[in-house]
């Protein structure tokens, strides 16, 4: 009677995940069971999501890895959400909207052409090719990261923009050194226009969120046209970038040492910023320990990343090991503080703030007053590739 009660028990049980070894896999498994950065939004719509990119760039990493092709199958029915037979682009997207985000999801299309070698991704890649052809600029060159918001650069799009036009390049334009220039001076410009110069209140020598060039924007600062503050996930997205477009530009383009400068310029401000006790970093990193501020896990995750790749690629030196031990005791705060099991066997993912735009005043009251979620896959795909180099480590 017991036994049978007990197995009655057991077969109607949910069934539960087994916890995986790896945080990566665990992070990438927990958000595929929520159905998350599959091209669709929470109403079933059709979206496509520069976050769901970033997690499909985790996932090719853990199809390389473990060969669960799962993973591989992931990351084809999400495209196929946004990609009709024909290799038209829905999901709300337009090319005459010109914004740089949709973008990120490019190297996916890149990806499976490459692996399938069916033409709809590429006739996509072509769609999104053909949009930087038009996308409206500054005088200097800037791709403008919307066409809503005219002559801004920000941070973030040099990460939504320059992954996809290097792989395009790469695949199909390789000696199109017109490309490879326009894709460095993305970098470049943004570090010149929003770099903190050496007497900038609170200095850190890391970058200001954006930049209006032509002045206008009520943040925009007299020198520069910058915005006021350094938010951790906007430097999070361009330090991202920092590591992953030097492995598909050609070694031998001279654009390929620019970047790697501003990387290895970069990757010590970035660890020296780090709250000295939890080693994390702080949301509004101009503002370390003021009221109202606090760790956050998006970009935090983000610069785990990018500091383990560049010392793993050899882009970056790191002689006294401080740049990975900066790296790992974040690792450890973050794993510690915010990832949470779930009884299903799933954990969640906390503490990553929802926005941060300059489409206000881009101070630090706006950004602190932001709301955090649960599962922001913009922090959970971070976590996925943090974890990936974490776990490389030992290996
Ligand atoms: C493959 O990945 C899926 C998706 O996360 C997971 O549920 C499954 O257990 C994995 N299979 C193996 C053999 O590891
Ligand atoms: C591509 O297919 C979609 C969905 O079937 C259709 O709405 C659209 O008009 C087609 N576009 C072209 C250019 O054929
Ligand atoms: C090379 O890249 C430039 C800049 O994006 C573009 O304008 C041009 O059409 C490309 N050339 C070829 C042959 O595709
Ligand atoms: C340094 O940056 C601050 C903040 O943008 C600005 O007020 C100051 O004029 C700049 N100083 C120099 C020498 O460029
Ligand atoms: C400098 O940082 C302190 C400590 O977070 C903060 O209270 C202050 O407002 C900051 N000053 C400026 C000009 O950002």
């Amino acid at each position: 009677m017991l036994v049978s009660t007990i197995l009655i028990l057991l077969s109607s049980a949910p069934a539960v995940l087994a916890r995986p070894e790896s945080y990566a896999v665990w992070a990438a498994d927990s958000g595929i069971a929520r159905r998350q950065g599959n091209g669709l939004d929470t109403s079933g719509n059709a979206v496509v999501s520069y976050e769901h990119g970033e997690f499909q760039w985790g996932l090719r990493q853990l199809f390389d890895l473990t060969g669960n092709k799962t993973y591989f199958d992931y990351i084809q029915t999400s495209i196929d959400n946004i990609v009709f037979d024909n290799g038209t682009v829905h999901g709300s997207y337009k090319v005459t909207d010109f914004v740089l985000d949709p973008l990120r999801t490019g190297p996916t299309f890149l990806y499976l052409f490459d692996q399938t070698q069916k033409a709809k991704y590429k006739t996509a890649a072509d769609i999104f090719r053909g949009q930087l052809n038009s996308h409206p600029r500054t005088a200097q060159g800037q791709f403008w990261h919307k066409l809503k918001y005219s002559n801004q650069g920000w941070l973030d799009g040099v990460y939504m923009g320059e992954i996809f036009y290097a792989q395009y390049t790469k695949s199909f334009q390789p000696n199109n050194a017109t490309a490879w220039a326009d894709i460095t001076s993305q970098f470049q410009l943004m570090f010149e226009n929003t770099v903190q110069n050496a007497t900038a209140p609170n200095g850190t020598g890391l970058l200001y969120h954006g930049y209006d060039f032509s002045h206008k924007q009520v943040w925009a600062s007299p020198d520069r046209g910058h915005s006021p503050e350094v938010w951790d996930r906007a430097l999070g997205w361009y330090s991202m970038a920092l590591v992953d477009v030097p492995e598909i530009i050609p070694i031998t383009n001279a654009g390929h040492t620019v970047i790697l400068d501003i990387l290895k310029t970069l990757a010590p401000r970035i660890r020296d910023a780090a709250d000295s006790m939890t080693g994390a970093w702080w949301l509004v990193i101009t503002q370390p320990g003021r009221a109202k501020n606090y760790f956050e896990s998006s970009g935090t995750a983000m610069f785990v990343y990018s500091l383990l790749k560049a010392v793993r690629l050899g882009y970056v030196a790191d002689g006294d090991g401080s740049i990975v031990a900066a790296a790992k005791k974040a690792y450890q705060y973050m794993v510690k503080n915010w990832v949470i099991p779930n009884t299903d066997g799933t954990m969640n993912w906390i503490n990553t703030v929802i926005v941060g735009s300059l489409d206000t005043t881009g101070d630090f009251n706006y950004y602190v007053s932001q709301p955090t979620d649960l599962n922001d896959l913009k922090g959970l795909a971070a976590f996925v590739l943090a974890s990936l180099e974490y776990e490389r480590l030992s290996t």
